[in-house]
């Protein structure tokens, strides 16, 4: 997601989500079958933890599509803003920005994915999949029934992933990352 990784502005109160553990995932099945444990959480995002969203956005995207501080910053900050942290082993591996907006005329909210990105290292273990469920559980709290996001054509991680978790194509949105790359926006209904 680029400068095109846009966030809906509006605002209205602030969404909290408390702390909740997930199962823990196994990973590593040797010839012994022993397991390597690793215990993965999400929890909502705190102010400290910025320096730590930029470098795991800086490892996930392209100098130019990747978030400068100013922008995600802005991100992090709005008000209605679902910011939540994956951590594997308390280590932070990754983070999902949410936010919410009314359409003019409509009585329910929509929500939309300002980005989720999962660092490398800790991609393909389940961390996207929960902080995915747990902004999408957010915003459905706070009462949006449709969430939509953009993705980059040639992300086929992400694609599969969106896919898989039930978003359909939208539309083709032309050049929308670096003014070369198609996006798609997708969307579901929550
Ligand atoms: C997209 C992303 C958030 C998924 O997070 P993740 O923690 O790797 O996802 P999960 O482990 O929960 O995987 C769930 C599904 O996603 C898909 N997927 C994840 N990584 C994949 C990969 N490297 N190749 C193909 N499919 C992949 C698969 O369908 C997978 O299901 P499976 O395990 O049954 O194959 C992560 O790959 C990422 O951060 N990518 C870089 C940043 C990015 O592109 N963000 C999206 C911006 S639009």
């Amino acid at each position: 997601m680029a400068s095109a990784r846009i966030a809906a502005k509006r605002a209205d109160a602030r969404f909290s989500l408390s702390a909740s553990s997930f199962p823990p995932c196994f990973k590593g099945v040797s010839d012994e079958r022993q397991y390597n444990v690793c215990v993965i959480h999400v929890r909502n995002y705190q102010p400290e933890d910025f320096p730590r969203l930029l470098e795991i956005d800086q490892s996930c995207f392209v100098e130019g599509i990747a978030y400068s501080k100013e922008e995600m910053r802005y991100f992090v900050g709005m008000p209605t803003a679902i910011s939540l942290v994956g951590l594997q082993d308390e280590e932070i591996v990754g983070f999902v920005i949410a936010d919410r907006f009314r359409p003019r005329r409509a009585s329910r909210s929509m929500g939309k994915i300002i980005t989720i990105d999962v660092s490398p290292q800790a991609q393909h273990s389940g961390i996207g999949t929960l902080l995915m469920s747990s902004a999408e559980g957010g915003l459905k709290q706070a009462g949006c029934d449709y969430v939509s996001l953009e993705v980059a054509i040639d992300n086929e991680p992400a694609l599969k992933f969106y896919k898989k978790h039930g978003y359909s194509v939208l539309k083709v949105l032309p050049r929308y990352y670096l003014d070369s790359i198609d996006g798609l926006l997708m969307g579901k209904r929550l």
